[in-house]
């Protein structure tokens, strides 16, 4: 959830940590701070509530704080409420060592109640206070820093990612890792810690993935790792290839709306590779004809948007693999005793590839016996690295909290996945395999074409965004994509939203629709457009205003029942979400803009969900 960076070198720290940060305010936004220290002034910090900027304007961009060697961190608040003295960097009692945190220490309490026992005064309400108080008392115990952090980490409970200076170590940045995501960056005139890549790939592209339970010490010029018994560890670098500019916002008014556009480049960077000679080529995916015909069952775990996407492959796997396929929140299955077992296949998908619910399920379904793939954007990231195998989404950084890309990229490689292991069960025909493969590669223009005029859904937005409420309803796919239209609506709008099945309206929820009541009717899926009319017609009945979303076939069908309607060109029916999930997406930007919100940073939201 919070970001932190660190930086160790000869340039000056602070502009570089204001920098960093701003790339990973998407992290959290709700306090910032830093830590800078140089010989002649010591240890310097700053920090304060609310935005990266007011913290910037305090420190007047970093000309106020003098060193090479410094700490910074954006949060999003868990344990004490976001204000200055809760705020990152948090100092140990004597002065001497700054820490920043990303992560909850589970067993703070108990610890922080001993160290109150031995006289300690703390200051904040936070868990990450407890962490540098922790440090004096075993660095005043030992005097040497390493192997304090080392007692540290054998005490303390949770996850972390944490960065450290001291003043008796001037030339020193030190870091830990366990449970939260954490980057080592080697450059030419310094070296890095950061929670992501966005955050210091202006400076370096040569990175190493911190693993768990690892420390490592970092001066200008070296970068040591070292192992939870204090065992150096030699660590393999990796090349970031991400443009730059792809983590900037180059001109639009919005992340998430550059996000949007860039779909249809995403979508073909991610299809285009796994297709050869019209046929799905998975190069990290092998597993043979006789190992998928001996898996049981299949499951696909998730958080949020990316559960969506499991929602719609759900439809789609069971339709190609004529197979039993159980889609489950991932903050649900860790906890449900699943049945789960060596014959079971299990799919995680995530974005950031660091969400702590998917990781933990993922770790059971392992710990089950299952094999575990995993479908994730971010490189190198922690449920990528320990999936049995990966396949990337190669929808490049996204930056805004709401997910659009990095969903349509899920979509359409969750789709590549099914028809691959379809084609290896054999329960797909030759004709709609090709048919279904043909399509896809469609799928980028025919998006970039509809995208050239979005003003429609701006009109649109305009028209219905002081609605209090409002109701998604769809059948089977159109039912799937409405929970993610729907979510997308709630996440950057704040307006209350529900997505329905709409069959299943009759049996409660139709008591809520009232004259003026907006329900945006997906009717997108061709095979069940007949029977969704017939749901159309009994909301319209009971007074609703009706945005209908259809596709270019159905436009004059539906013309006749909605008061309005999008439509989207038509592709092979399996894919027809990676079509209409686009609409709704700009309709609830749209929305959240004529609301005035914050649509790249929502309230209370973070983009990387790294706690339970
Ligand atoms: O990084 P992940 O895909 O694992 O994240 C899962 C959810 O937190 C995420 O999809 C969230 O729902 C999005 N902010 C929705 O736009």
């Amino acid at each position: 959830m919070c970001g932190i960076i660190g930086f160790v070198g000869r340039g000056q720290a602070a502009p570089i940590l204001l920098d960093g940060l701003e790339r990973m305010e998407y992290r959290g936004y709700d306090s910032a701070g830093v830590a800078v220290r140089s010989e002649s002034r010591g240890l310097q910090v700053r920090k304060t509530k609310g935005r990266l900027k007011n913290l910037a304007d305090m420190i007047h961009g970093g000309a106020d704080l003098e060193g090479c060697l410094g700490i910074g961190h954006t949060r999003w608040a868990t344990h004490g409420e976001p204000n200055d003295i809760n705020a990152h960097p948090h100092v140990s009692e004597n002065g001497q060592i700054a820490l920043v945190h990303n992560g909850i220490i589970e067993n703070y309490l108990e610890i922080k109640e001993h160290l109150q026992k031995l006289g300690v005064t703390f200051t904040s309400d936070t868990d990450s206070e407890v962490v540098a108080q922790l440090l004096e008392y075993h660095y005043n115990e030992c005097h040497n820093m390493l192997e304090a952090v080392g007692r540290v980490l054998r005490r303390i409970q949770g996850s972390y990612a944490l960065g450290i200076i001291c003043s008796d170590y001037p030339n020193a940045l030190i870091a830990a890792r366990k449970d939260s995501p954490l980057i080592l960056g080697y450059g030419e005139d310094g070296n890095f810690i950061a929670s992501d890549v966005t955050a210091i790939i202006k400076h370096t592209r040569d990175v190493a993935y911190m693993d768990d339970g690892e420390i490592a010490v970092l001066t200008a010029d070296s970068i040591d790792v070292f192992d939870d018994e204090l065992v150096p560890v030699e660590k393999e670098r990796h090349q970031v290839d991400w443009d730059v500019t792809a983590a900037e916002k180059g001109g639009y008014p919005h992340f998430m709306f550059k996000e949007i556009l860039e779909q249809p480049e995403a979508i073909r960077k991610t299809v285009s590779p796994r297709i050869r000679d019209g046929r799905v080529v998975l190069d990290t995916f092998s597993l043979t004809a006789e190992q998928v015909r001996d898996i049981s069952r299949i499951f696909i775990i998730a958080c949020g948007s990316s559960y969506h996407v499991g929602m719609v492959s759900k439809y789609n796997w069971e339709r190609l693999l004529r197979r039993p396929v159980q889609v489950d929140l991932a903050s649900e299955f860790r906890y449900s005793d699943p049945l789960v077992d060596d014959r079971s296949l299990v799919i995680v998908i995530s974005q950031s590839g660091e969400t702590l619910d998917t990781m933990a399920a993922m770790r059971e379904a392992k710990r089950r016996g299952a094999r575990t793939l995993a479908v994730v954007n971010v490189v190198g990231s922690s449920i990528a690295r320990e999936a049995d195998d990966v396949l990337y989404t190669w929808a490049g950084p996204e930056i805004a909290v709401a997910t659009t890309k990095a969903y349509s990229t899920q979509l359409v490689l969750m789709d590549l996945i099914g028809l691959y292991l379809a084609d290896l069960l054999g329960t797909v025909e030759q004709s709609e395999y090709d048919a279904i493969i043909q399509e896809v590669q469609l799928l980028p223009e025919k998006l970039q074409g509809w995208l050239a005029d979005v003003h429609n859904v701006q009109y649109f937005a305009s028209r219905y965004f002081n609605h209090n409420s409002i109701f998604f309803i769809g059948r089977n796919l159109d039912y799937a994509m409405g929970l993610e239209g729907s979510l997308k609506l709630k996440e950057i709008s704040y307006i209350h939203s529900e997505a329905y099945a709409s069959g299943e309206l009759k049996h409660g929820t139709i008591s809520l629709i009232e004259p003026g009541t907006l329900v945006v009717a997906l009717g997108t899926y061709a095979p069940l457009f007949d029977k969704f009319i017939s749901n159309v017609v009994e909301v319209k009945a009971r007074g609703a205003e009706v945005l209908a979303l259809t596709t270019e076939g159905f436009r004059e069908k539906m013309g006749k029942t909605a008061d309005a309607v999008i439509a989207v060109p038509e592709t092979h029916p399996i894919l027809q979400p990676s079509l209409g999930v686009v609409p709704l997406q700009l309709f609830a930007y749209y929305v959240a803009l004529q609301r005035g919100c914050d649509i790249d940073k929502p309230r209370n939201l973070a983009k990387s969900v790294t706690v339970e």
